[in-house]
């Protein structure tokens, strides 16, 4: 079976050089001698065999072997977002992933994500350290080769590049990642290839596309056969509007073969659909029409489909040509329920931009045991508020939206007020973050109104000779043993007879409003007569009811060493209570 080209992914953090490394690839070999040798799809780059192969020339001999894929599909919408919409299954179609790092600044919040990501869907990737250039000093040399250009580089320079390398090989392993310089590597499938490169100047794109080539020969061959005699299976990138054209779809085909006039089936909100393919289209560089029609498109490659009926596909949707339409519907059937329909009956409400990163949430969701009740791709509108106020009423903390990358309407933060939290973020994985959040900081608001109106449990000695009044009320001198006493509470006996409220407390004539272990106070007490119900020495405890004890047990973190020892105390006397 012929062997199809890898689907090459690019991720990273925001400017650290996406963009640039895919117009460098594109823009260093369109020369007059290679014309043709990189074909710009849809979505996508190609570069073939060829050009692979004269990049090679220069490199040392380690680096120099024999290429039987026909060439490398670099994806061009760079970003997660794009490379989540890559998926098949779960898995993702991106073969292989460049995770581009800009080597001044080293990890950053997206190269999280991206990491994350690609460890989620398990996708091999190498590291390419951007703007070698803006090094300090750094000599721009007009070769494509890193190690040339490292050679022709003063001592102190190569010494100044290898300790941002190792800063950030140390970042890397933060994430439990071994990674290394990829000429010191001796194990490529345990370990990570850093390629330093600069995608302005050029330098180590030579390394970068042959190391490229050469781990998806050796690791994927398995994975790259396809038959091209069968029909395309692919998935959608983007959907967009074209002038007179209406909605099309981009897509990257990784198996078989696509045509026009095929039946093709993906997904919408609704659910699976079909439609005939009218047209395919390329792009038409240098042609005065944006696009060329084509009648048929061999994986892998991108392409854009011309069709009716494609308003309201979903990017990151699967999409196939159909073979057998009962069976291929099904199976996207499957998929659809998957993802949109088959949730938890109490839990929160999703919205995603698209179904790649919808998967993405809802995988990590499970990871970390957030029930799903609904999920959406597209923006939050009343009705998802309206959902999760209905969930709210069973369960309060499962009465959450959460949006990634959609917009939100101004209806929906009207409704949702400041009852139904809306946690939004353009980084998947800090979704679970703020939902934790959230729920700790409504636990905690939840805590300090109980605690407010709770006593806290102290025990009291009355102090001899130091009664002031006997009676209506009881005026006379107390240590505070453990644990703190305020006006109003009640007071009891060690038998757990109540006695009466504190209705003042009083040190050396100053009015206090609590007072704390070790501190001796005169109280006024309602109720108990003292000299009868109360004498000299006797303990005395605030009064808690066996549910306010309950609640102390459940709260004990709160309370000191002794103050959970007097908690045991009351817990024997609290059968004497009533
Ligand atoms: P987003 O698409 O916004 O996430 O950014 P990106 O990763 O695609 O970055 P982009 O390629 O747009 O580059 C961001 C900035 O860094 C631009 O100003 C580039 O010119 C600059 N840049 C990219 N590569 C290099 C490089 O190798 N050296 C230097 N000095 N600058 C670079
Ligand atoms: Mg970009």
């Amino acid at each position: 079976m012929p062997i199809r080209s890898p689907v090459i992914a690019t991720l990273g953090h925001v400017d650290h050089g996406k963009t640039t490394l895919l117009d460098s690839i594109r823009g260093s070999h369109v020369t007059a001698k290679e014309a043709g040798a990189i074909t710009q799809m849809i979505g996508a780059s190609y570069v073939s065999r060829q050009t692979i192969d004269r990049l090679s020339e220069h490199l040392a001999q380690k680096m120099r072997f024999e290429l039987k894929i026909p060439g490398l599909l670099f994806i061009d919408t760079p970003g997660h977002e794009a490379f989540t919409n890559l998926r098949e299954r779960g898995g993702s179609i991106a073969d292989m992933a460049i995770l581009v790092i800009d080597i001044n600044q080293g990890v950053q919040p997206q190269t999280v994500e991206s990491i994350k990501i690609l460890q989620q869907y398990k996708t091999p990737f190498v590291v390419a350290a951007n703007k070698i250039d803006a090094v300090h000093g750094w000599k721009k040399h007009p070769v494509t080769s890193f190690m040339e250009s490292y050679q022709l580089q003063p001592a102190h320079l190569q010494q100044a590049l290898d300790e941002k390398i190792y800063a950030l090989m140390g970042n890397l392993s933060t994430y439990g990642f071994d990674s290394e310089r990829f000429d010191r590597i001796t194990q490529f499938d345990k370990q990570i290839a850093i390629l330093p490169i600069s995608a302005r100047t050029r330098e180590g794109l030579s390394e970068l596309l042959v190391l490229i080539a050469g781990l998806s020969q050796k690791f994927l061959e398995g994975e790259l056969q396809i038959d091209p005699t069968r029909k395309a299976k692919g998935s959608i990138l983007e959907v967009k509007e074209e002038k007179g054209l209406g909605t099309t779809v981009d897509i990257i085909i990784y198996d078989g073969v696509l045509r026009k006039n095929d039946v093709i089936a993906f997904l919408t909100s609704e659910g699976v659909r079909t439609t005939h393919v009218r047209g395919l289209l390329e792009p038409n560089l240098g042609g005065k029409e944006k696009f060329r029609y084509v009648d048929e498109v061999v994986a892998a490659a991108g392409v854009k489909i011309f069709a009716s009926q494609l308003a309201g596909a979903l990017p990151g949707s699967p999409i196939k040509a159909v073979e057998n339409l009962q069976q291929d519907r099904v199976d996207l059937e499957n998929q659809f329920k998957q993802l949109l329909t088959e949730h938890a009956e109490r839990g929160v409400i999703v919205c995603a931009d698209s179904l790649g990163s919808l998967e993405a949430l809802v995988r990590l969701f499970q990871q970390n045991s957030i029930p799903i009740k609904e999920t959406k791709v597209g923006k939050i509108t009343r009705k998802e508020i309206l959902a999760a106020r209905a969930v709210a009423a069973e369960d309060r903390y499962l009465g959450a939206v959460f949006g990634f990358n959609v917009p939100v309407l101004t209806e929906a933060r009207e409704e949702a007020g400041s009852i139904i939290p809306i946690l939004w973020s353009d980084i998947i994985y800090e979704l679970p973050e703020r939902y934790a959040s959230w729920v700790k900081e409504e636990k905690d608001k939840e805590k300090q109104q109980v605690l407010a109106s709770l006593p806290w449990p102290a025990k009291i000695r009355a102090l001899p000779d130091h009664c002031f009044r006997a009676s209506k009320p009881a005026i006379f001198g107390v240590e505070v043993v453990v644990g703190k006493i305020k006006n109003g509470v009640r007071l009891m006996d060690k038998n757990g007879e109540r006695l009466g409220e504190l209705k003042g407390l009083q040190h050396e004539k100053e009015k206090l409003e609590e007072a704390t272990a070790g501190m001796q106070v005169a109280v006024a007490c309602e109720g108990p007569v003292y000299g009868k119900d109360i004498q000299a020495n006797d303990m005395l405890y605030v009064h808690l009811s066996p549910e306010q004890l309950a609640t102390w047990e459940k709260q004990k973190a709160l309370l000191s060493p002794e103050e959970k020892q007097l908690l045991e105390e009351y817990k024997s006397k609290i059968r004497m209570y009533f």
